[in-house]
């Protein structure tokens, strides 16, 4: 016992005196790389506002700051900063730069308004600049003047993706990237089956944006994130914006297409960027599915083999009306009877798509191989796209009919899922059960 103790005492003395070594150590090293020498600590000015948010309004003008990346893919530019704009409200700006302990000399930007805003008022928009010499720059914000001595009030974001050269590692190989959920969303089952299917296909991480969604599916929700498979983002966009329930400004009005989900995917890119070799985009009531692989990286790695120098893969939109179940009803499941939402097991048949009216894609991309996305395709990218045969890889997407007139003849069956039923069934059981969604009457 005595024993016992003495050697805990002396295991925890050498045990402090490393530490103190190291971080020593670590003190004298850091110090050394730091351009400018400042001991003052902790930094009396810079930054002095760092904002946790997803949507910070820009001081003096009417637009709202998202995230700032380092992004050195274009010749002479450092910095991308994602913004929502006010199309008609845009003004030179310039970048002010916390260089670690002190604040930087100011830079003028490139204003990149997307080329997609459907007629709103608010557009997503890069704006991007270089970062002074002998700065190591920490956070960045945009000013209005370029004499930062005028300005107060500022609201700093921390730049992103610091000191990365594409090389390194990957954490993850695919992320899931869903633009937004609002309007107390409540399709508990088909977001439980989805997500589990996305993990069976070989997704790491599932981000989502989160504007609204019900009590329900928010516990489920943060069970995902609890275990780390999904990342959620709070989106509160309609606490600064009057979002759009459309597409289409001349139809529906807002300030903004839907909830801001051009950002949003935008932002998921870059967030991603330098964790994950692969990124899809597309929303949380599809699943990319490959129909002659098992797993999404033996599809890409046959695609990619095929397809050098491309990092956009368009995958088609196949839809499973709803309204239509399979007869036989063996995945009519009790346990799931008091689960809100659709189960999408039962639905078997598929509309073809009418390649006749323009036909939605959605997207599998390389991250580092694309600048700007919007919903069906991408707007700005490096090297090459190919769009994947429906037969090799398609989308499942169980919703309302969209060729409502089509009859069950006219439909065609596809059990493509089923061929994972015998793993996805309990898997869901086992997430529902956890956050105390499942019907208790399971075992009799
Ligand atoms: C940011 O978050 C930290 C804790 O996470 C908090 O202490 C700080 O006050 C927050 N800053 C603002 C401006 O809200
Ligand atoms: C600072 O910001 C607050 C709120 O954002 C505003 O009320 C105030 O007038 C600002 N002050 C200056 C000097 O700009
Ligand atoms: C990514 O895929 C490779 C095989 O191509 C595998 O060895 C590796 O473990 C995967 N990484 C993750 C995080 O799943
Ligand atoms: C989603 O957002 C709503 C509204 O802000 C919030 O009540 C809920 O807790 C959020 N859910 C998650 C999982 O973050």
């Amino acid at each position: 016992m005595e024993k016992a103790k003495n050697f805990k005492g002396k295991f925890l003395l050498l045990f402090v005196a490393t530490y103190i070594f190291i971080f020593v150590l670590s003190l004298k090293t850091s110090r050394t790389d730091r351009p400018i020498p400042k001991p003052r600590w902790p930094p009396a000015e810079c930054p002095l506002w760092v904002s946790n948010n997803t949507i910070t309004p820009l001081t003096n003008t009417k637009h709202f700051l998202v995230s700032a990346y380092m992004d050195q893919r274009v010749d002479g530019l450092d910095i991308r900063i994602i913004g929502l704009f006010r199309r008609d409200s845009i003004q030179p700006l310039h970048c002010l730069f916390c260089c670690g302990d002190h604040i930087g000399t100011t830079t003028p930007t490139t204003i990149l308004q997307h080329s997609d805003n459907f007629g709103f008022p608010f557009v997503t928009t890069d704006v991007m600049c270089w970062i002074p010499k002998n700065c190591h720059a920490t956070h960045v914000t945009l000013l209005t003047e370029p004499d930062a001595e005028r300005t107060s009030n500022l609201s700093w974001l921390p730049i992103r993706n610091q000191k990365t050269n594409g090389k390194q590692k990957m954490k993850f190989n695919f992320t899931v990237c869903i633009s937004n959920l609002f309007g107390g969303y409540n399709n508990v089952l088909q977001v439980a089956q989805t997500l589990e299917m996305y993990r069976l296909l070989g997704v790491d991480r599932v981000v989502i944006y989160n504007t609204s969604c019900s009590p329900e599916l928010s516990r489920l929700l943060h069970s995902y994130s609890q275990e780390g498979f999904l990342e959620v983002i709070s989106w509160p966009i309609d606490k600064y914006l009057n979002p759009s329930s459309g597409w289409l400004f001349s139809q529906s009005g807002g300030d903004v297409h839907y909830f801001g989900q051009l950002t949003t995917l935008n932002e998921c890119i870059y967030r991603s960027m330098e964790r994950s070799r692969y990124v899809l985009l597309n929303d949380i009531d599809e699943i990319i599915m490959p129909y002659q692989h098992n797993n999404l990286m033996s599809l890409m790695n046959t695609l990619q083999a095929q397809q050098p120098n491309t990092g956009v893969f368009l995958i088609e939109n196949h839809i499973f009306p709803k309204k239509h179940s399979e007869p036989s009803g063996r995945f009519h499941l009790p346990q799931w009877n008091n689960v809100p939402g659709i189960n999408i097991l039962e639905h078997i048949y598929k509309e073809d798509p009418d390649r006749n009216i323009y036909h939605p894609h959605k997207l599998i991309i390389q991250p580092r191989m694309v600048e700007q996305t919007s919903v069906h395709e991408v707007l700005k990218n490096f090297g090459r796209r190919y769009k994947v045969p429906p037969h090799v890889c398609r989308i499942i997407h169980v919703r309302m009919a969209l060729q409502g007139s089509l009859t069950l003849e006219q439909l065609h069956v596809d059990k493509r899922l089923w061929d994972f039923q015998e793993k996805l069934i309990p898997n869901v059981d086992r997430v529902l059960q956890r956050v105390g969604l499942l019907h208790s009457d399971k075992q009799s």
